[in-house]
């Protein structure tokens, strides 16, 4: 079989999938599948480094995960789905890695530093957390992924990952870890239903790939519109209006998205027409995924992120292996 490339993303599974994760990434792993050697991490271990106290959380929702990737089109045939915390390569290369990292540098990762801003950890920082970027080079180098198609967000994990595989193969004079780069251009962003930064989980502003069609039409009559627009006759806003981006993001009818920009711009067009064009919309997208997940078992889905993770195992097997042998850690009795 000829070689592929390969593409190495992961999501930490604190909660089940939206559309925010399909317009960010799940989109572009169905596209990506046929052309790539493509891993897909549950990246349980990373998730903990948050959720220590509430590991039940993280648990409950490898599975969840697991089926939203099912669901969308992912295909375990041609992707490899797998549980980090099945990996223990990964945690010896993070071992490895700490040592050509400083903290200094850890502290300037702008990520990590908005994390720590946001969480109040104050003077007290676990180590894990503040550690979780090395870990994440381990995740990218032990496949040897070249592209890891991420958000913006992730740049400064693969930047740090590449420093820490030109520090490898500099000071271990070897040519065994790879860099990655980042896949500019494939990850787009959609808003919260609030209008507020993004569709996130945590801001409870996200339409979920299973929310029912009753909570799917309450979020899309709920939406943020333009607060001026009072009377239906009344010029509205279509920048910044959450209808409008979500139509952007699901409407496939662009010439009809367009005359409809046009109309509401001018006035004559009330939100609730483009309300229930939405809801029309987003339902008959979310309805065939809600569906396919609910007719998967947990027994299907446990089986494939554990074949998942047999294989993902192996293959990061053979990087420890050529990491250990770089750094001179070989015990093997054919050496002495
Ligand atoms: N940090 C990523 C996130 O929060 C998840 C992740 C863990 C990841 N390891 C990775 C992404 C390796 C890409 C490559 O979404």
């Amino acid at each position: 079989m000829e070689k592929r490339v390969v593409a190495l993303t992961g999501d930490r599974p604190t909660g089940r999938l939206h559309l925010g994760h399909w317009v960010g990434s799940l989109k572009n792993r169905v596209e990506m599948q046929s052309a790539f050697d493509q891993y897909i991490m549950i990246a349980d271990v990373q998730a903990l480094t948050d959720y220590f106290e509430n590991p039940q959380k993280v648990m409950d929702n490898v599975l969840e995960v697991t089926a939203d990737y099912l669901a969308v089109g992912i295909d375990p045939e041609l992707s490899t789905i797998f549980i980090q915390s099945q990996i223990p390569s990964l945690s010896e290369l993070t071992t490895y890695y700490m040592n050509l990292v400083t903290v200094s540098r850890l502290e300037r990762n702008p990520t990590v530093k908005a994390e720590i801003a946001q969480k109040a950890f104050g003077e007290s920082i676990p180590c894990g957390f503040f550690c979780y970027p090395v870990s994440q080079a381990a995740d990218i180098t032990a496949f040897k992924t070249e592209v890891v198609p991420v958000g913006d967000d992730q740049l400064p994990m693969i930047e740090l990952s590449n420093e820490i595989v030109r520090r490898f193969n500099k000071v271990y004079n070897t040519d065994c870890l790879k860099v990655a780069r980042a896949k500019p251009g494939a990850i787009g962003r959609l808003v919260g239903i609030d209008g507020k930064a993004k569709a996130s989980k945590s801001l409870g502003n996200a339409i979920f790939l299973s929310d029912s069609p009753e909570v799917i039409r309450e979020k899309v009559y709920s939406m943020y519109t333009d607060p001026n627009h009072i009377r239906v006759s009344d010029p509205g806003k279509v920048e910044g209006n959450v209808v409008f981006s979500y139509l952007d993001a699901f409407y496939e009818d662009k010439d009809e998205l367009a005359a409809l920009k046009t109309h509401y711009s001018s006035g004559g067009l009330g939100d609730i027409v483009l309300k229930s064009l939405l809801d029309t919309v987003l339902q008959s997208r979310i309805q065939p995924i809600r569906e396919k997940r609910e007719n998967l078992s947990r027994k299907y889905l446990l089986e494939i992120c554990l074949q998942g993770s047999q294989k993902a195992k192996s293959v990061a097997q053979k990087t420890l292996q050529e990491v250990k042998e770089a750094i001179g850690i070989n015990f093997s009795p054919l050496k002495f």
